[in-house]
């Protein structure tokens, strides 16, 4: 072991398994259809829990709402229930204060001459990265606030929502605008969109391909024309039978000219309404980076009034102007650690490399301590990723084994991806490969943790492929009309395991009259493990010295 190892103290890992939650076990569960010998393994030798990673528990609004990656993480990293996206927006239009300030200025420039302004943005009502009520507030009160030209620019979902739905949002999207503008002189209309896997919504800079077919759709209005948002979703259905929403290609809305309905121009006004920052901040980086952007040429950049719905990066302070202040989170568990001086490690592949530093940091990009943490990004493959499900699994590992072989750091903390970002496939097969590769990867740094006599947290962030079927209000299974099971493409709201094997000869308990235990109490777990002071407005640890 080197010197810097800080002497007594074991090294604690923490492996996330994105996207692992704990299912029924029935047919649909991916989990329990998968050989999982390691996780069956950690089940028989530790502490074994189970913890809520949903709704209230994660600061989402109501316990409906699924967990995700986002709140996940920022509900681990900071070991309190902080009020989250949908939640802290809602709190906003509720109280009123999204309306002042920079709504305003957007306002007056999309009412100045001839402007328009422009709102691009997920279209569902997922909850995970926008919201259709807010979508609704903005259309009201940009007809109660006398914005006679707008233009939307709608992602289709089929990730968040059931797959396959695009149309009926679109549907009620066009329903939305008639009832605001029939019998007025508005002119409203949906101008370009796409599937968000292949338009605009790219995240962690993995494919800045991504976000350049959006630009050209929404901004230069030059994607492949349609007459109407319905006949671009039918057309494109039709050529690829069974495609994905998230996949349908970028379009452009065309008058009967062939011209584009709604390029943006100069002077216009355009707003980002989802309020999840990761896939909104390179379209946004787009719109607002002077020259020293490198993600694509943009061509002619104009020369607009830009705000987003909320601050999707900290660190940047991106986007300069938004319509809701996010909130602060301090005293996160890694400043914690990184006060007490001891050496941290975070790994994860591209897809969830922010969920382990940003988000996991209370939405900080830059270490606490550059001098103390190091941060590993292991580039994802660019391929949708049922075609690869072992994703990075094993490649992750192999860096925390070698951190722990070379000794040094006290906290490693890393993701696998591969549970979440292949189930949001919804295919159930790659799906079973995906957690097997990423119980191997378990397995392999449990091996490893054991040899160094170290301590092992194993969790998830939200569940997804335990629950691989779209099921009616009593939780029974739908099919298509053939038969065949209505793939679930989305997270759920089923609660996540969590095991604690310590290998240094320590022994621990799962703690007495922890209420709804939830990811809030994983920060102090992790500290009480470390030895280290729980800040006091922690959640507290779900284990206790034995
Ligand atoms: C996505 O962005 O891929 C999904 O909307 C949510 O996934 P995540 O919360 O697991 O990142
Ligand atoms: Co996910």
């Amino acid at each position: 072991m080197s010197t810097t190892t800080t002497p007594g103290v074991r090294p604690l890992v923490l492996v996330v398994m994105d996207g692992v939650g704990t299912g029924t076990g029935d047919a649909y569960d991916a989990v329990a259809a998968a050989a999982t010998p390691q996780l069956d393994r950690l089940r028989d030798t530790g502490i074994h829990l189970e913890v809520a990673a949903h709704g209230t528990h994660v600061g989402l609004s109501s316990d409906s709402d699924m967990g995700n990656s986002e709140v996940g993480h920022n509900t681990m990293g900071a070991g309190r229930i902080i009020p989250q996206g949908a939640k802290r927006v809602d709190d906003a239009v509720r109280g009123g204060e999204i309306w002042e300030g920079a709504w305003q200025d957007a306002v007056a420039a999309a009412t100045a001459d001839g402007s328009a302004l422009h709102l691009i943005g997920l279209l569902s009502d997922g909850n995970v990265h926008s919201s259709w009520d807010h979508l609704m507030l903005l259309l009201d009160h940009a007809k109660s606030d006398g914005v006679t030209r707008l233009r939307l620019h709608t992602l289709f979902d089929g990730r968040d929502v059931e797959d396959r739905t695009a149309d009926r949002f679109a549907a009620r999207l066009e329903e939305a605008l008639v009832e605001r503008t029939d019998g007025t002189d508005l002119d409203w209309q949906i101008a370009s969109g796409g599937g968000r896997m292949v338009t605009t919504m790219d995240r962690y800079e993995a494919n800045w391909g991504v976000v350049e077919a959006g630009w050209r759709a929404h901004v230069q209005g030059e994607a492949r024309p349609f007459e109407s948002v319905s006949k671009a979703i039918t057309t494109l259905r039709e050529e690829t039978p069974g495609i994905s929403d998230q996949l349908l290609e970028a379009f452009t809305v065309v008058d009967a000219d062939g011209e584009a309905v709604g390029p943006v121009r100069d002077g216009d006004a355009v707003i980002i309404f989802n309020f999840r920052g990761d896939r909104a901040i390179e379209l946004t980086r787009a719109f607002v980076e002077g020259d020293g952007f490198a993600g694509f040429d943009r061509g002619t950049v104009p020369d607009i009034f830009f705000a987003g719905m909320t601050l999707y990066d900290g660190d940047t302070n991106m986007p300069p102007v938004r319509l809701v202040q996010p909130p602060t989170i301090t005293d996160t568990v890694s400043e914690v650690i990184a006060r007490s001086g001891m050496h941290q490690l975070a790994a994860s592949e591209t897809q969830k490399y922010g969920h382990m530093t940003y988000f996991w940091n209370g939405n900080r990009s830059d270490p606490f301590d550059a001098e103390t943490e190091t941060y590993i990004d292991i580039p994802s493959d660019q391929i949708e990723f049922d075609k690869a499900p072992r994703m990075k699994a094993a490649e992750t590992a192999d860096y925390v084994i070698k951190a722990l072989e070379e000794g040094g750091y006290t906290f490693l903390r890393s993701n696998l991806a591969g549970g979440d970002m292949v189930g949001h496939t919804g295919n159930f097969e790659a799906t079973i490969t995906a957690v097997e590769a990423v119980d191997e990867a378990v397995g392999r740094i449990a091996t490893a943790v054991e040899a160094a006599g170290g301590c092992l947290v194993v969790t998830a962030d939200h569940g997804n492929s335990e629950d691989m079927v779209e099921r009616d209000k009593q939780g029974q299974p739908r099919t298509s009309q053939d038969g065949t099971p209505l793939w679930k493409t989305a997270h759920s709201t089923n609660p996540v395991p969590l095991y604690v094997v310590d290998y240094s000869g320590h022994r621990w308990e799962p703690a007495e009259g922890v209420e709804a235990p939830g990811l809030s109490n994983l920060a102090a777990t992790l500290l009480v493990l470390l030895d280290l002071e729980v800040p006091q407005d922690y959640r507290p640890a779900l284990i206790a010295p034995a």
